[in-house]
């Protein structure tokens, strides 16, 4: 699949969504940042504001869902429309039940560690999902410094997803701007979310296309 940009609306005006999202036109997703005040200390919004936006633009939605109970809750951001659906594993309790429910109800499922998480309890679950996401910043906020120490995590992932010999994606979250893109890249990282540095650009469509030919080089 190559590399894919994937722009978070967390830092993107909430009064003008739609506006927002037909900024970034390029974008290969847009990454909706799904959060409770439980498993984060943020509250955004649910199923319905993400159905809103998913019938406002022709990009596909990628859902990240920063909340508890993951197993209850996931299947609403697929019936809401979005194409892929992140969970967190600390949040679920079945994993790979939830991962064949998002996958058997037509959405990519995708599983998200969050910087203390490692990845080696996981490993044989890797052919259940279609995407592996490692944060690197504690979810919560934007805005945040990239995390340097979450990078041979990134490594040792795309390491066991060759080992499997499975197509799925490896994204990475959090602080991931012009300069700390080609280190994600370099770790084996494919999919980037990129917030503040995509909206608080001058023209956020352009750092889209700057940030994918950063991850390119
Ligand atoms: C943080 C969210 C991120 C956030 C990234 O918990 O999961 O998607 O929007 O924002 P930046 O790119 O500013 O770190
Ligand atoms: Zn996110």
């Amino acid at each position: 699949m190559g590399i894919q940009i994937t722009p978070s609306i967390l830092n993107a005006d909430f009064g003008a969504l739609a506006a927002e999202v037909a900024r970034i036109p390029s974008a290969d997703w847009v990454h909706v940042d799904v959060m409770d005040n439980h498993f984060v200390p943020n509250l955004t919004f649910g199923p319905t504001m993400v159905e809103a936006l998913a019938r406002a633009t022709d990009v596909p939605l990628d859902a990240h869902l920063m909340i508890e109970d993951a197993d209850r809750n996931a299947l609403a951001y697929v019936e809401a429309g979005c194409g892929s659906v992140t969970f967190h594993v600390e949040a679920a309790r079945a994993p790979v039940r939830l991962a064949r429910e998002i996958r058997s109800h037509g959405a990519r499922a995708a599983m998200a560690l969050k910087p203390a998480t490692p990845i080696e309890p996981y490993a044989d679950l890797l052919p259940e999902l279609d995407m592996v996401l490692v944060m690197t910043v504690e979810p919560g906020f934007g805005g945040q410094k990239f995390l340097d120490l979450c990078l041979p995590k990134i490594r040792r992932t795309r390491e066991l997803l060759a080992r499997h010999g499975v197509e799925t994606w490896l994204q990475v979250d959090g602080g991931v701007s012009l300069e700390t893109i080609e280190r994600c890249a370099e770790a084996g990282a494919d999919v980037f979310v990129a917030g503040s540095a995509v909206y608080s650009a001058d023209d956020p469509d352009a750092m889209v296309t700057r940030l994918r030919e950063a991850a390119e080089a």
